[in-house]
């Protein structure tokens, strides 16, 4: 008996990419030039930048690479690599409606392609491509949210009905214990491989990422000008540049009434740097999870001795799963997906917001680079961090237990918050 043909690898791949460009085109539909050409900020490139490089990496991957194209419109492949010109310079782009058009004729020749594609040998860069695609993604609604904060303030806290009540806050107790960390399924990316078997100490994590309520109380009892919470680099940093609050933070929270802020303070802290994370652990006498902590009390299955892809099994995230895929346009409350907490019973793990995590970004023992060197190993410095878990924007299809995302601790611009563990 065949496979029906809707659960071939092919159609379900090809299935993936036409969904994944349209949330990317929907996404982009209605930028005006401002925020289409210009820099929101020194670190990020332009939202056309982004989509330009989308189409790019895919044309070089998946059409020269592996089909043996010929270059489509080399004479901006300058412009789009990542190695070509430095961020400032790429603000001369093609227009919104050219660049798209490039874009999906690049994405013709794919789907033509893919038919006759030896995908037992290329799955793994065709969902690297999709992969990549969803990440630009969520860079592209990063500076989308800089340029708003600049000019209109639009509000990134979402009300959401199932959470009316107050969060029960607790520390769960994690077992001491061998677990499987990491993922060497076909879409997994290279620093997710190969998956090995980690032991760790028992320890307490919290249910819930530190909300905005919670975080208030750093705020108010001046943490961010009390050098006894900040490592001698934080402090540095947050002095330098003057900083005294999340990026994101709530700037109505003050003038609100008291129920409309109570209902802020149930929502994650967003927009701040791994220094900020751990000084407010300071402030609370708690620590950031390793990556490893993170992962087993998000992955690990302690009753029938297994990793899951996803907090609540193995389904693929969908809208009632948690707030991903920007379908509700901001962050939503910690306690707004009960039903969907990892085995242990914490919550909201995926999506809402990236989480900080006390691990320096490296290689699993036995890493091999894939598709080049410079995706993740050239990062393995010792000056980035591991974050967990995904954001409100991040499509589905990065959006798993295992994922790892990294940046300097300095950077405060990403949809990220922390949850924290106990001192022992
Ligand atoms: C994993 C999100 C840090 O955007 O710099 C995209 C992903 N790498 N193209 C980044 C990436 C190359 C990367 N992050
Ligand atoms: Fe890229």
């Amino acid at each position: 008996m065949s496979v029906p043909s809707e659960f071939s690898p092919i159609h379900v791949l090809r299935q993936a990419l036409i969904d994944c460009r349209q949330a990317t085109l929907n996404q982009v539909q209605n930028l005006g030039d401002r925020l289409y050409y210009q820099q929101a900020h020194p670190d990020f490139s332009p939202i056309g930048w982004h989509l330009g490089h989308i189409g790019f990496t895919e044309e070089l991957w998946l059409l020269r690479h592996c089909a043996g194209q010929a270059p489509h419109q080399p004479q901006t492949h300058r412009l789009y690599a990542a190695d070509g010109l430095p961020k400032q310079q790429r603000e001369q782009l093609p227009s919104l409606t050219d660049t798209c058009e490039a874009l999906q004729q690049v994405r013709q020749r794919v789907l033509d392609y893919l038919p006759r594609a030896p995908l037992s040998q290329q799955a793994r860069l065709w969902w690297f491509i999709l992969q990549h695609e969803s990440q630009h993604s969520e860079t592209m609604a990063i500076v989308e949210a800089l340029h708003r904060r600049k000019y209109h303030h639009k509000p990134l806290y979402v009300a959401h009905p199932t959470a009316s009540s107050a969060p029960d806050f607790k520390s769960i107790k994690i077992p001491a214990g061998t677990f499987l960390q990491g993922n060497s399924d076909a879409n997994a990316i290279d620093n997710e491989q190969p998956a090995f078997l980690q032991h760790l100490d028992r320890y307490q994590i919290d249910r819930y990422p530190v909300t905005c309520g919670q975080y208030r109380r750093f705020i108010e009892a001046g943490g961010y000008n009390n050098p006894d919470y900040w490592s001698a680099a934080g402090w540095q940093f947050i002095r330098q540049q003057n900083i005294q609050e999340p990026l994101y933070w709530p700037q109505q929270l003050s003038q609100l009434s008291q129920t409309e802020a109570s209902h802020l303070d149930h929502h994650p802290v967003c927009g701040v740097s791994w220094y900020e994370a751990n000084a407010y652990a300071n402030f609370v006498g708690k620590r950031l999870p390793s990556e490893a902590e993170w992962e087993k009390a998000a992955s690990w299955n302690p009753q029938q001795h297994c990793r899951q892809p996803y907090p609540w099994g193995t389904e693929p995230p969908q809208s009632h799963h948690c707030n991903h895929h920007r379908r509700l346009g901001g962050m939503t409350p910690v306690h707004a997906y009960p039903d969907h907490c990892s085995p242990w019973g914490v919550a909201d793990m995926l999506g809402n917001v990236w989480e900080w995590t006390s691990t320096p970004f490296a290689g699993y023992s036995g890493f091999r680079s894939f598709p080049y060197t410079g995706y993740s190993q050239t990062y393995f410095d010792g000056h980035h961090y591991v974050l967990r878990g995904g954001s409100w924007t991040t499509r589905p299809w990065t959006l798993r237990n295992s994922f790892r995302n990294w940046y300097f601790p300095q950077v405060r611009e990403l949809f990220a918050g922390f949850r924290l563990c106990e001192r022992e």
